[in-house]
Parts: C-alpha cells; sequence; structure tokens
C-alpha cells in the first residue's frame, strides 16, 4: 500500500505528496481556480474530483494508445498515486482550432481552423507569466535536449490525434489543450494533467464551451460545464 507522506508542493490547482516510496507521489485536486497567472481566484465546486476522475480516465485511454504517463492508481475521488517524475520545465500547447491567446496574437477570429495542428513552446515559470519560446530557446538554456524536445513533439502529436478522435465521439471538439512532460527512469513521459482546466472544449454541434474560459470570461454555468463533460465521458450521470 502507498502512504501518504509530507506535502512537498502546493500549487494552484494542486498539491503534491510525498509517499512512503521514493518513486511515487501522490496529487491531490483543489476546488480553486485560477485564471491569468494567478490575478483572478476563485472556486469551482466539485473540480477536484472532475479533474482527478477525467484526467485519469483520459491517461489510461493514452497508455492503452501507447502513451506512457504518469498514472499509477487512483485512491480517492480527489487524489491519485503518479510516478514521481522531474518535471520538464515547458508547457506544451496543441491547437486544432483558434481561441485564446492565438486568436490574440494572430487576429484570426476563434473558430477559425488552422491547415494544420499548431503546437507551442511556453516556458514554464510564474514568475515571468509563461512566456511562448521556440526551440532554440529551449535548446540553449538547457530546459530540454534535442532528443527530449523531438520525443515531447511527437507525443503531443500522436496525444492530439488520440484525444481528438474520442472528443468527436461524445459530442465534443477538441479545440486547444496543454500537456506538460516529465523525466522518468530516461524516459520522457506524459505528466499533470488532462483536464477542463487544461483544455478547451466546445459543443461540436452548439459551440457552446464546456471548460475553464466559462471561469476565465465570466460566463456562468462553470460548474454545469464541468459536469457536463463528465457526463459526456461517462463517468457522471
Ligand atoms: P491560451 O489560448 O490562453 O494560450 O490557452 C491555450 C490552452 O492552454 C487552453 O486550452 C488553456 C490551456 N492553458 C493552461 O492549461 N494553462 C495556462 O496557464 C494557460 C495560459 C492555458
Amino acid at each position: 500500500m502507498v502512504e501518504q507522506g509530507k506535502q512537498l508542493y502546493e500549487g494552484k490547482a494542486k498539491k503534491v505528496f510525498a509517499t512512503n516510496e521514493e518513486d511515487k507521489l501522490i496529487v491531490d485536486y483543489k476546488d480553486d481556480a485560477t485564471a491569468f497567472n494567478g490575478l483572478k481566484k476563485g472556486t469551482i465546486v466539485g473540480k477536484g474530483v472532475v479533474n482527478n476522475k477525467m484526467s485519469n480516465y483520459l491517461m489510461k485511454m493514452l497508455e492503452e494508445h501507447g502513451v506512457e504517463t504518469h498514472y499509477i492508481e487512483e485512491i480517492s475521488d480527489r487524489r491519485t498515486v503518479v510516478k514521481n517524475v522531474q518535471i520538464v520545465p515547458l508547457e506544451v500547447i496543441m491547437r486544432n482550432v483558434v481561441a485564446g491567446s492565438l486568436s490574440k496574437r494572430t487576429g484570426h477570429p476563434e473558430g477559425d481552423v488552422p491547415k494544420m495542428p499548431i503546437l507551442e513552446l511556453y516556458y514554464k515559470s510564474d514568475e515571468l507569466g509563461d512566456p511562448m519560446i521556440n526551440e532554440d530557446h529551449a535548446l540553449a538554456f538547457g530546459w530540454a535536449t534535442r532528443e527530449e524536445l523531438d520525443t515531447i513533439a511527437a507525443t503531443a502529436r500522436k496525444v492530439n490525434e488520440i484525444l481528438k478522435k474520442f472528443f468527436a465521439t461524445v459530442g465534443v471538439d477538441l479545440i486547444d489543450f496543454k500537456i506538460e512532460f516529465g523525466r522518468y527512469k530516461g524516459r520522457i513521459i506524459l505528466a499533470d494533467e488532462i483536464s477542463p482546466d487544461t483544455c478547451r472544449f466546445w459543443d461540436s454541434k452548439t459551440k457552446e464551451k464546456l471548460d475553464k474560459d466559462r471561469f476565465r470570461r465570466d460566463m456562468g454555468g462553470v460548474e454545469g460545464a464541468y459536469h457536463e463533460m463528465m457526463r459526456r465521458i461517462g463517468l457522471a450521470e
């Protein structure tokens, strides 16, 4: 049995605990929500449970498709045992449809479909507000090696194809998402979470937003959207 040890870290949406096994951690998902690098703060009731369960469901699905992830075992509604990875300090964003900062940066309206999925890299730094970077920056400052970047890019594109297909079967367009990777026993594996906090989900027919944009943009119906996503993937009534 994995036993929970001392708290190692508290982030904006999760707490991380040591365990009695050196290569395992316990992640505890909170209901706290932030946006704009912590400037906007709030609570989304039940979010921790949704994000824990949805992320685990999707990570298990990705494992079945040959993508190694940090997931080991869900031990409660909000807590999961994961592999103790060293996080690569990059936020990897994949985009299928224009939204959010891509719309602001390019002038293309939200909803435009680019000719191909777009992969972006951001340097993971709260102090700097996660600035967008490119592969040269990552190599030149030693944030990742050439080999790691190649694995990360290929895996991110594969994850996108798997998730896009899956969400289409439940009537949801996967607009974009953010993932993170970790180093584990010499390998690069998928870490962090995949949830309505880190993805944009639009209803395929109505284009209604079913993700954290409802919180970021004060649209209301935030809890309902998270619950609806759970329902779509068969994890709630
Ligand atoms: P963006 O359009 O604001 O750059 O966001 C792109 C995607 O990344 C969107 O699905 C939300 C997700 N995201 C995070 O998970 N964490 C973040 O800090 C930011 C800015 C975006």
